[in-house]
């Protein structure tokens, strides 16, 4: 049995579709899945925008992204005559935390958290923020309502499931204990606090203005202070986001290297996107070797080179076929690791992306790389 090829251009020309969301491990081609689905949805007539994260530099200058200000610019060079048209930006991650702060809370109580040295290095370093600010910001994107779609990329975690438990991992954050010892002071107004709350508590705020000196903590109980009173905030849209995600409007492509790790974490993802009602479009796996020439076995081609190296006449020719020998043995090793997802995963639609003789860097390469995604 053969796994369904998975139909991209089919997905992506749907009206009913409106957020294609690219995650995968690190590395695998997330972003450049990501700008190419924009692109060739736009090319095809839709008004996408794709919102990249840390693309690499010459992508980035390539698709106009030259300014990290959280805002999507029309992309230049886009073939606009079937009615569509591209817009793309580069998420900075700090300022859609700041954004969010703004939007929740009063002018002079935002600044107080934006000038605090606890949210800066929260909000610039906390595992799973970046995560997180994709996801709040695929919500504002989507919310704007004006574009048919929106293709989002991942960030570039180790492993692909963070992008899905970074709202709760926040939520936990903010739940956790540590932060509610914090909050006591601010919460009762001072020192009035140690009468009303038991001793364990008062000795833990008495070894953290210890530690920190108290300066410090009062720094970090006015932030967690002030990050409490929009708690309910945060929680509301990173819910309201997750919805979204399982809604029949989203589709999931989860991109692989043919890489051991890679399919690995590609089949976690898409058991836990069945557990959650998330709707998966299929896998794509990406950077997929090719050659004309399989009839031509590893072993023979090695047999080969090796009788000529003994010969010792034909160094150039031993040299193809120990090139070829090694080739098809990558070749080899890919169709079994494919074998083993298909095998798991018989189900799930599929489509190979060739290895590109060099990295993607401008539109003609992103429109070979779609091409290649739609099947062709
Ligand atoms: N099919 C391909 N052929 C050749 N090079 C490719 C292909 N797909 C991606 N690349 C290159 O591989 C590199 C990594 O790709 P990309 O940045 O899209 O991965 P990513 O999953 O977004 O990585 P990260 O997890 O770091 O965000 C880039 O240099 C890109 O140009
Ligand atoms: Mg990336």
């Amino acid at each position: 049995m053969t796994n369904p090829v998975l139909d991209l251009d089919a997905v992506i020309a749907d009206p009913r579709t409106r957020i294609v969301v690219c995650c995968g491990s690190g590395g695998v081609g997330k972003t450049t899945t990501a700008a190419a689905l924009g692109l060739r949805a736009a090319e095809q007539g839709r008004t996408a925008v794709v919102l990249t994260i840390d693309p690499a530099r010459r992508l980035a200058q390539s698709m106009g992204l030259t300014e990290l200000d959280n805002t999507p610019r029309r992309v230049s060079g886009v073939d606009e005559s079937a009615g569509g048209s591209l817009d793309a930006m580069m998420l900075d991650m700090k300022r859609t935390f700041d954004d969010v702060v703004l939007a929740h809370t009063t002018p002079e109580r935002a600044q107080a958290i934006l000038d605090n040295p606890f949210y800066q290095s929260l909000s610039s370093s906390f595992s799973g923020t970046q995560e997180y600010m994709a996801m709040e910001k695929l919500g504002q994107l989507r919310a704007e309502d004006r574009w048919d779609l929106v293709v989002v990329d991942t960030p570039p975690s180790r492993s692909a499931l963070d992008f899905l438990d970074a709202p709760k991992r926040l939520g936990s954050f903010l739940d956790g204990r540590f932060i509610r010892i914090l909050m006591g002071p601010a919460r009762s107004g001072g020192r009035a606090y140690l009468k009303v709350l038991g001793a364990g508590v008062g000795a833990m705020t008495a070894m953290l203005t210890r530690i920190l000196g108290a300066q410090v903590l009062k720094d970090v109980q006015t932030f967690v202070a002030a990050l409490d009173t929009m708690f309910g905030g945060f929680r509301e849209r990173a819910d309201a986001t997750y919805r979204l995600l399982q809604a029949s409007g989203t589709a999931f492509v989860v991109v692989a290297a043919p890489e051991r790790d890679a399919l690995r974490e590609a089949s976690y993802f898409v058991e836990r996107l069945a557990e959650e009602d998330m709707p998966l479009a299929g896998l794509v796996l990406n950077r997929v070797h090719r050659t004309g020439a399989r009839s031509l076995s590893a072993a023979r081609a090695a047999a080969g080179a090796e009788t000529l190296s003994e010969d010792g006449a034909h160094p150039l020719t031993a040299g193809v076929l120990r090139v070829h020998a090694e080739l098809m043995r990558v070749l080899e090793r890919e169709q079994s690791l494919r074998t083993r997802f298909t095998a798991a995963h018989p189900r799930v639609p599929l489509v190979d992306v060739p290895a590109q003789p060099g990295d993607v860097h401008d539109l003609a390469g992103l429109r070979t790389v779609g091409a290649a995604l739609a099947g062709g």
